[in-house]
């Protein structure tokens, strides 16, 4: 398993392409293993996200603040609904000895 996720949102692909790059950086510097291909936010579930040791998101936003998926009407989990609720959650939580 690789210890490094990166989740993204983007509505023209401009975050994805930098998803890409930091991953390329990563690998380039740490090897092959460390770091997970970018996955889309909107193809993942909180479960995947939360299978790695870090994480490192990425989204532009439009107008005041407003999310992809949330700017094109999308019905899949969206970062504001379910995403960010569930890792504020597990970062508050006590760390287990
Ligand atoms: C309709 C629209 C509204 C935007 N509003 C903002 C904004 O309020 N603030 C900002 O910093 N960028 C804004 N942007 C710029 C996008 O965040 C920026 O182009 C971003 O790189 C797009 O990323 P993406 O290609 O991953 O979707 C807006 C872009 C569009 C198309």
């Amino acid at each position: 398993m690789r210890q490094i996720g990166i989740f993204f949102g983007t509505d023209s692909g401009t975050t994805r392409l930098i998803a890409k790059k930091i991953a390329k950086a990563i690998k380039a510097r740490h090897g092959e293993d460390l770091v997970a291909k970018p996955l889309n936010v909107n193809r993942a579930s909180a479960d995947d996200l939360l299978a790695f040791k870090a994480l490192i998101l990425g989204t532009p936003t439009d107008g005041e603040g407003v999310l992809p998926g949330k700017a094109n009407d999308t019905d899949e989990a969206a970062w504001l609904d379910e995403i960010l609720p569930l890792l504020l959650e597990v970062c508050e939580a006590p760390v287990p000895a």
